[in-house]
């Protein structure tokens, strides 16, 4: 299994695997705004050919005062035959260190239901992101979302 950044002619691929795994699904115009605008932080886990697994991320454009740059994680799955061999963990390790190194990102954050135990596991237990806040009824069939960071700081070298 190949991890590379994510290309224009990947995005029906990432769509058709989005709408196998999520019911959060973007039209394709939304695809083509993170591809175009940030080509460096979106990747995809391909096999022979075929998107078995996609990050879809980009960089936060509205900061409030006092926030730094960072990145946020729009959509990320593994089709299920593919799942539990690390390919999610490297695609958000990869998109994570062209978030620091390309823009500076000082932190990464998403969303995730508080029903999705293996997101969670994976985003809490593997890679080290925190909680910051609890986002009532975020989703559209009214679930509540966890909304979490991880610091990046350790990959642009800001801290020791
Ligand atoms: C969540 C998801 C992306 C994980 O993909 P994956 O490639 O299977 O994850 P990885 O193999 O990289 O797993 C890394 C770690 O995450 C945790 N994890 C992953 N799946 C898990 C599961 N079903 N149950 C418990 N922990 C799990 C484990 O700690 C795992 O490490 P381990 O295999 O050494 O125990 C995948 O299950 C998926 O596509 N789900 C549907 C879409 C989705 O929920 N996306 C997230 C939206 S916020």
């Amino acid at each position: 299994m190949n991890i590379r950044p994510a290309r224009i002619d990947d995005l029906m691929g990432m769509q058709a695997c989005n709408l196998q795994n999520l019911p959060e699904n973007y039209t394709m115009k939304y695809y083509m705004y993170h591809e175009l605008t940030w080509p460096q932080v979106s990747f995809v886990a391909e096999d022979n050919g075929r998107i078995v697994g996609y990050i879809l991320a980009k960089m936060e454009e509205e900061i409030s005062d006092g926030d730094e740059p960072h990145g946020h994680v729009t959509s990320i799955s593994v089709l299920r035959t593919y799942r539990r061999l690390g390919l999610a963990k490297r695609l958000m390790v990869q998109s994570q260190e062209a978030m620091a190194t390309v823009y500076r990102a000082s932190y990464v954050s998403l969303h995730v239901r508080k029903s999705n135990r293996a997101a969670l596991a994976l985003y809490k237990d593997t890679l080290g992101f925190e909680v910051k806040d609890i986002e009532k009824k975020y989703y559209a069939d009214g679930e509540d979302a966890y909304a979490m960071r991880l610091s990046l700081k350790y990959i642009s070298g800001d801290v020791c």
